[in-house]
């Protein structure tokens, strides 16, 4: 969908072609573009400003049908996400109109272009497959007008910049399925077909095998649900490598919270839950497509948080594959206990370099950073920072918060080894996170929390109402990193 194009712009034949505009810089010397400029100057109402936009319908000098300046601010500002976002909204507004074949004019520096290939190709993705009257349709061709010297790069960029953002709306889509459509078993086999097309191998253990694994924290909390758990293990091995990488993801098909229910108020948004899993498995697959040089595991637990007189109880003590205790405060608090055995199963099974865990798992963390940062925790402060590194070059961005060990009292139970939820609702984020740690023994680990990122109610520039993918750019970052 995405390609390169170089050559003559004044003979470019297109529905539309795309020019952005920075409010204080210098417009391009090309003699094609000088003269749409001087267009430009005619309409003084569009300055280049952050969100402005400019259309002319068949203006002279091109063969173009439409010509759209579009505003992405102040030099200053005028950072990736920017031009991300101005592209995002070029193609929304092209769907719209019902185009089908567009054109950017993709000039400056590499990361500018790399950054607007990004933002169209995340900004031509509909959820429309339960709507019987499609009413836009996504673009079918999107190209990138390069200067001809500078051609050279740019095929095998966006071809891999495609393959991501394939990614991030195959991960999107799980998001976005209705919870009917995703129950444990079907969301295990909608991964498993995925996967089944590339270069890994992959297990998908049933209720049974679970048990059998001693992992009876994840038992507990599918017990109410009339479709059993599932574990779902992708595993990309490369002829050669030197690290191995466990990712876990959180995958709560529907969180009605159990027996402790979850208010009315926002209930339908908790198919959300299993976005973390969503990012894992597209990751994994985008990691394989990309030939990365890491042995990538991902462990997805799968189940259905439900209230039912099978359910898991407040009070109960379950014992977790490790042997640890704990005692169930809250059955709302779910996702800390299928990730415990998760968690232990991936230091015990694998002997991971570094894990990381993704996980939908605190309203607390939402109500800390908000609906669009992350936050990340970890005992080891150089994995966090490049995981926030690769965050903020993808805009995924992500907030470091502590994980103090004299907070560890919260998790005290009478009874067992450890509650699910500590005594006060106060710092609840760091709780789980505490939690979490008493699993993963002293391997190299971070846990992102991405209750805030992981779900919009409202569109962005580039990303339509629903799931957003969150995770999987930065885990593909991060990655190519290490
Ligand atoms: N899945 C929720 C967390 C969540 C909240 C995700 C908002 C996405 C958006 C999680 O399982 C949960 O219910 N957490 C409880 C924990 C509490 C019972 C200690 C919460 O955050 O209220
Ligand atoms: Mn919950
Ligand atoms: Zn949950």
């Amino acid at each position: 969908m995405l390609s390169v194009k170089t050559g003559d712009l004044a003979e470019l034949k297109t529905d539309l072609l795309i020019i952005p505009v920075i409010e204080d810089a210098a417009f391009p010397k090309d003699r094609v573009l000088a003269e749409l400029a001087r267009k430009i100057d005619f309409y003084p109402e569009f300055t280049g400003g952050s969100g402005q936009e400019l259309m002319l319908y068949g203006p002279d000098g091109v063969e173009a049908d439409r010509v759209l300046f579009t505003g992405v601010g102040k030099i200053e500002k005028a950072d990736a996400e920017a031009f991300r976002a101005a592209a995002g909204k070029a193609v929304n507004r092209a769907i719209k109109a019902n185009l089908s074949d567009i054109v950017f004019v993709a000039r400056g520096p590499n990361e500018r272009i790399h950054a607007m290939m990004e933002g169209a190709v995340l900004g031509n993705h509909l959820f429309d497959i339960y709507k019987r009257e499609k009413k836009d349709k996504a673009l079918s061709e999107i190209a990138f007008h390069v200067e001809k010297a500078r051609r050279k790069p740019f095929p095998e960029a966006a071809q891999k910049i495609e393959t991501i953002c394939k990614g991030t709306i195959m991960a999107r889509e799980w998001v976005s399925a209705p919870p009917n459509d995703k129950r444990p078993d079907m969301f295990a086999r909608s991964i498993v077909k995925a996967g089944d097309k590339e270069n890994l191998t992959i297990v998908d253990l049933d209720e049974r095998t679970i048990r059998k694994n001693k992992m009876h924290a994840l038992v507990a909390v599918g017990a109410g649900s009339s479709t059993g758990p599932r574990m779902v293990i992708l595993d990309y091995r490369p002829e050669k490598y030197d690290k191995t990488v466990v990712l876990v993801g959180k995958g709560v098909t529907f969180d009605s919270g159990g027996i402790n229910l979850k208010p009315s108020n926002g209930i339908a948004d908790m198919k959300q839950d299993m976005a973390g899993a969503a990012a894992v498995a597209a990751t994994l697959i985008t990691a394989t497509r990309l030939e990365m040089n890491h042995r990538i595991i991902g462990l997805l637990p799968l189940v259905e948080n439900m209230p039912s007189g099978t359910a898991y109880r407040p009070g109960d003590v379950i014992r977790t594959a490790t042997g640890t205790t704990i005692e169930i405060g809250n059955t709302d608090a779910e996702g800390r206990m299928i990730l415990a055995d998760a968690l232990s199963y991936a230091v015990k099974q694998y002997h991971p370099d570094t894990i990381i865990d993704v996980a939908t798992l605190t309203g607390a963390c939402k109500m800390a950073l908000g609906p669009k940062i992350a936050g990340v925790f970890s005992t080891n402060d150089k994995l966090s920072a490049r995981i926030i590194a690769a965050g903020s070059k993808t805009h995924e961005r992500c907030w470091a918060l502590p994980m103090p060990d004299d907070y560890k009292d919260m998790l005290k139970s009478d009874i067992a080894d450890l509650r699910n939820v500590g005594k006060s609702r106060w710092g609840g984020a760091i709780a789980a996170a505490l939690f979490l740690s008493e699993f993963v023994n002293d391997t190299d680990w971070a846990h992102i929390d991405i209750a805030g990122p992981a779900f919009s109610e409202k569109a962005g520039a580039y990303c339509p109402a629903g799931g957003t993918g969150f995770g999987v750019r930065l885990l593909i970052d991060w990655l190519g990193g290490l």
